[in-house]
């Protein structure tokens, strides 16, 4: 096997084809335009590698939490992490690119945009954007071609990992009456929820200030509630915030981690949003984007709103200090150690 022969270099090395030389009116940036936009497009190939195998081994109907499986999970999403730290800093290279080196060839690229990645749009439904919570929905598959509407739309039909991500803290087994863990305070139930969340809903009362006593109520809301609305279920939350406060126990890091790399995810997609958004408005300023969209505004929008696992950070906002916790019985603690 050669080199060239294995990666493909006659067809990626040949696929650069600037406009303005098909036009003779050369614009020497042009090429890197080009060059960033396709290494772009090729680490979206390698985040939807990643989140589709991660998509499949949450699909499993017993992902085995005990199993290498959910070790590949965490390793692959913190991958996908990292990637997107990178497609970051590519912004920086972008940004070399002045405003009238760019006007020298913008006209001639119009209506292409970074607007039209499929990819891109793929990406966001994987990960769990669902239409319903789109900017733009009238607009954002307007300039795609039908084949492309076509694979976007079936994308967004797929289980996405945000609602895999919720059925897997469903099935959480530590509340379980199934299991008979004898003398383990969840096993009791009150309000309809294992005794535990009831005790710990009295300490998160406490810790609140006059000033934050709506949050009682927004306590309610998120774990002894169930809203169509929302994205994780009552039960998701509660195994989701458990996790936030006994990380420090062995069973529990794996699920730690996995949780704290979709949140890496979802900062480092929103800080890509805003550095781009940036460097969009240094480089036109006011004037509409190529794809036709309102330019600045549209990308600040879409960066308000497409937080993909916000349901997932707020939970921060019901943690309470670790020696105010309710105290786990002895045989929860077991349960929680490598020892049964
Ligand atoms: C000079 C450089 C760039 C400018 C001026 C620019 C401009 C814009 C504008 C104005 C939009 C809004 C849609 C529209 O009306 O076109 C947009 C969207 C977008 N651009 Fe760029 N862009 C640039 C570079 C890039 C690069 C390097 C990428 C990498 C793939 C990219 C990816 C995207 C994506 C994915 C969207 C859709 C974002 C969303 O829907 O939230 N852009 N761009």
């Amino acid at each position: 096997m050669h080199y060239s022969d294995y990666l493909k270099l006659d067809t990626i090395l040949t696929a650069q084809f600037p406009e303005s030389d098909a036009q003779q009116l050369p614009a020497h940036d042009e090429m890197l335009f080009i060059v960033i936009h396709q290494a772009y497009e090729l680490w979206f190939k390698q985040l939807l590698h990643e989140v589709g195998s991660v998509n499949e081994i949450m699909q499993k109907p017993a992902l085995n939490d005990n199993s290498p499986e959910l070790q590949t999970v965490v390793h692959r999403l913190s991958r996908c992490g990292t990637i997107l730290k990178l497609l970051v800093h590519q912004i920086d290279i972008m940004e070399t690119m002045t405003p009238m080196d760019f006007l020298d060839f913008r006209d001639m690229l119009r209506p292409a945009s970074g607007f039209q990645s499929v990819q891109f749009k793929l990406l966001e439904a994987k990960l769990g954007l669902k239409y319903e919570q789109r900017y733009g929905q009238e607009y954002y598959i307007s300039q795609l071609r039908t084949a492309e509407i076509d694979k976007v739309k079936e994308g967004e039909r797929q289980i996405s990992l945000l609602q895999l991500v919720n059925d897997w803290l469903e099935r959480m087994p530590f509340f379980d009456a199934r299991e008979n863990w004898e003398g383990f305070i969840a096993l009791r139930m009150e309000e309809g929820v294992p005794v535990y969340w009831t005790t710990y809903r009295d300490c998160y009362r406490k810790s609140l200030a006059d000033v934050e006593s709506a949050q009682a109520e927004a306590f309610d809301k998120v774990f002894f509630t169930d809203d169509a609305s929302r994205q994780l279920s009552a039960k998701a939350a509660r195994a989701a915030l458990f996790i936030m406060l006994y990380r420090g126990y062995p069973i529990l890091q794996l699920p730690f981690q996995l949780l704290n790399n979709l949140l890496e995810i979802d900062e480092q997609l929103s800080t890509w949003r805003y550095r781009h958004m940036n460097m969009v408005h240094r480089v036109i300023g006011a004037r509409i984007g190529t794809g036709g969209s309102t330019g600045k505004d549209y990308l600040k929008s879409a960066l308000d709103k497409h937080y993909i696992f916000k349901e997932i950070a707020q939970l921060t906002s019901f943690l309470i200090e670790r020696r105010k916790l309710p105290e786990l019985s002895g045989v929860m603690e077991r349960k929680l150690g490598f020892h049964p």
